[in-house]
């Protein structure tokens, strides 16, 4: 065979037009038992790549990862937009929302009728895209430690809603800043937090936020809520529920609806 490939006037001129490949089929041509082998092994793995792959669409396997990998009550807050409008009605009508990717959240909600919106971003935006680079420009939102009180005056907003970022504080931390959230809004204060069991999925964030999410069981968060003296909103909360149920509307995050201090 390799004395014949000179007489192959094409192929020599493929060898000079690309030196490497040529040689790097030479070595192979000659050692064609281990290629067979390499071939047989290489298609083994694609078939099990290709099994694997299939499980993961029809078993169990991608249910799984999906719902845990996906897993954000951030994006949960941009579902849930129309049952909070059918809940709150009027009182959308000055909205902050406070935790990261609120760039997304707040353009979702400018674009409803009669609605300011803005945001608080707890963690840094360095790669803010333009829009989000634009809504902090003008002040619609602002990037703020929410271990530290808020640059608003009491009262600055009639909602407040809060998704991934309080399953970030400790206790301590959740002392000062949940009172903070409450003080800045006069209508009400929306919690949307993680379920304990997509516990494992947000600890893959610690890298992000500086610290484990700690997802606490809604028994948990309504002990707290008493302790702080933060009162459910049992009105909205029937509304939301009905709202919910008119478009089959089913939350992958809990959703707590208290009153702000009067
Ligand atoms: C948080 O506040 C509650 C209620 O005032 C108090 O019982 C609890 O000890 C505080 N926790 C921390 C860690 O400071």
């Amino acid at each position: 065979m390799a004395t014949r490939r000179p007489i192959n006037p094409s192929r020599r001129v493929s060898e000079s037009g690309s030196a490497p490949f040529s040689s790097s089929f030479h070595s192979r041509s000659r050692s064609s038992p281990y290629l067979s082998v390499a071939l047989i092994v290489l298609v083994v793995i694609l078939i099990f790549m290709f099994l694997y792959r299939g499980q993961g669409t029809f078993g169990n396997y991608k249910a799984v990862t999906g719902v845990e990998g996906d897993f954000s009550c951030t994006v949960e807050v941009e579902r849930a937009i129309p049952i909070l409008k059918k809940a709150y009605g009027d009182s959308m009508h000055k909205v902050l929302h406070v935790g990261p990717d609120t760039c997304s959240v707040v353009s979702r909600l400018l674009r409803e009728e009669d609605s300011e919106a803005f945001g608080v971003e707890p963690y840094d935006i360095e790669d803010a895209d333009r829009t989000c680079k634009r809504l902090v420009h003008r002040g619609l939102v602002r990037v703020a430690d929410i271990k530290f009180p808020l640059p608003y005056r009491a009262k600055s907003f009639s909602v407040v809603i809060v998704s991934d970022a309080l399953d970030y504080l400790s206790p301590k931390y959740l002392n000062r800043t949940l009172p903070e959230l409450a003080r800045v809004s006069s209508d009400g204060l929306v919690i949307f937090t993680g379920y304990p069991r997509h516990q494992k999925a947000k600890a893959v964030d610690k890298a992000k936020y500086g610290r484990a999410a700690k997802l606490r069981s809604s028994t948990w968060w309504i002990r707290y809520f008493v302790q702080m003296s933060l009162e459910e909103n049992e009105a909205v909360v029937k509304k939301f529920e009905q709202a919910a149920e008119k478009k089959s509307y089913k939350p992958n995050c809990q959703i707590f609806h208290l009153k702000s201090y009067n």
